[in-house]
């Protein structure tokens, strides 16, 4: 296989589409990212906002006949997975790529034994005995934390909890040592002792092997405690993306202000409460016009209802960093909020009010991030809200957003 000396994994304008009876589901829109060797990449956003479809993608997996890779490149080791064959691909899965799927019950075969499943994924990459697998799977199952190995083998997937499906899962992504794992939602049907439980493993295991993972999660505190790097999504493009520690601390996309507000924290101060974005995100089956994030947006410019912010550094100037821990703070924003608005939730700039939508300045709708006490993120649904009067009017402070 070739190998080169970049990233594991460089995902360049992904564009995923479902073409379905609704019409054409714009999923993901334009997607790049890399992962390194050995590196977690967290991957957050609210429901639907592409998360899963893109590393679907990634695995070749998209649901058919619907989906297709419509754009873009992924690379895995060097090979662009968007032209792999289909036997090439499966080699790659397991052996080199391996996923846990959000429902474990869809991804685990109800009528086989749990040995049957272990050893069949085994002996179907390496070339070993029925012996030999079935030693390998019992290790593997006391190293996720499963009593009794050798009895539960002969259990089938309905025999065992949800948090220790998640365990055979994980078990089973591990069988192979990929380079890889794709961790889609994990804990999210655990319960939260079992959840704490499981992402220590996931932790463990990844730091011992050295195993790149990518964590997707719509709870950011998950992703707090295990990824150096995140990326935010929304609506099917990435809006913001920055190392760990960074982000939490100096979120600047007017989305991710808006997840980290709606969030409970330990740094918060106490009392102080949580704010949840209002509205939803935006029906995929159109195709995007301007910012995603504009009808929920308290910050948003006349332009942002026109043209769609490419994601850019904050601080131009220097050489973009796309993986490990000096990764390059980058965002898809016309006009970022302030430290201090992002601290506080809300634009802060005199008399300013968010950018009605075209043609409905003197509307008069509701709406603005300058309520007084009322900290707003959205301003009603999609195409429906406005500013007052102010339309072309706002101040356009110094972004540090530099666009083309
Ligand atoms: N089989 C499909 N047919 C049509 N549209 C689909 C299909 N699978 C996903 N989509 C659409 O693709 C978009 C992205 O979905 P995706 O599953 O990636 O979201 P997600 O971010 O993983 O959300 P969640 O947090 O709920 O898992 C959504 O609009 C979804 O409705
Ligand atoms: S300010 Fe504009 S570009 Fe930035 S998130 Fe808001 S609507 Fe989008
Ligand atoms: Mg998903």
């Amino acid at each position: 296989m070739p190998t080169t000396d970049g990233p594991l994994l460089s995902v360049r304008d992904l564009v995923v589409r479902f073409r379905t009876h609704d019409g054409t589901v714009h999923a993901v829109n334009g997607v790049s990212f890399d992962v390194a060797e050995g590196e977690t990449l967290g991957l957050v956003g609210e429901s639907g906002c592409g998360k899963s479809v893109t590393n679907l993608a990634v695995m070749r997996l998209l649901p058919k006949p619907a989906g297709h890779i419509e754009g873009g490149e992924i690379r895995f080791e060097g090979i662009d997975l968007t032209k792999a064959s289909e036997a090439q691909m499966r080699d790659l899965r397991g052996s080199d790529i391996a996923m846990i799927f959000q429902d474990p019950m869809t991804s685990l075969n109800p009528v086989l034994t749990i040995e049957e499943q272990m050893v069949e994924t085994i002996r179907a990459h390496r070339p070993v005995g029925q012996k030999e697998a079935r030693d390998r799977a019992i290790e593997l199952l006391r190293m996720v934390g499963i009593p009794n190995p050798e009895l539960r083998l002969r259990s089938f997937p309905h025999h065992f909890s949800g948090g220790m499906r998640q365990r055979v899962m994980i078990a089973m992504a591990l069988a192979l040592e990929p380079k890889l794992l794709i961790a889609d939602e994990p804990t999210t049907a655990l319960d939260v002792t079992i959840q704490a439980q499981v992402l220590e493993l996931l932790q463990r295991l990844t730091t011992e092997r050295g195993t790149a993972v990518i964590l997707i999660t719509h709870d950011l505190g998950v992703v707090a405690g295990m990824a150096s790097r995140i990326n935010v999504m929304y609506a099917g493009f990435v809006a913001e993306t920055a190392s760990t520690p960074v982000l939490f601390a100096e979120p600047r996309h007017p989305y991710t202000v808006g997840l980290l507000h709606s969030m409970p924290r330990l740094d918060s101060p106490e009392g102080e409460p949580l704010i949840p974005i209002e509205g939803t995100p935006p029906d995929l089956r159109r195709a995007p016009v301007g910012c995603p994030f504009a009808p929920r947006c308290a910050w948003r410019l006349p332009r942002c209802w026109e043209a769609n912010p490419s994601l850019q550094p904050l601080v131009g100037g220097e050489p973009i960093v796309t993986t490990g821990p000096g990764v390059t703070h980058r965002i898809a924003c016309w006009n970022p909020p302030t430290a201090d608005e992002a601290r506080i939730g809300r634009p802060l700039r005199e008399g300013f009010v968010p950018a009605p939508p075209p043609g409905a300045a003197g509307t008069g709708a509701a709406a603005s991030g300058t309520g007084g006490d009322v900290v707003v993120f959205a301003a009603g649904g999609d195409g429906q809200d406005g500013g007052t009067a102010a339309a072309g009017h706002s101040p356009e402070p110094a972004a540090p957003g530099r666009r083309s």
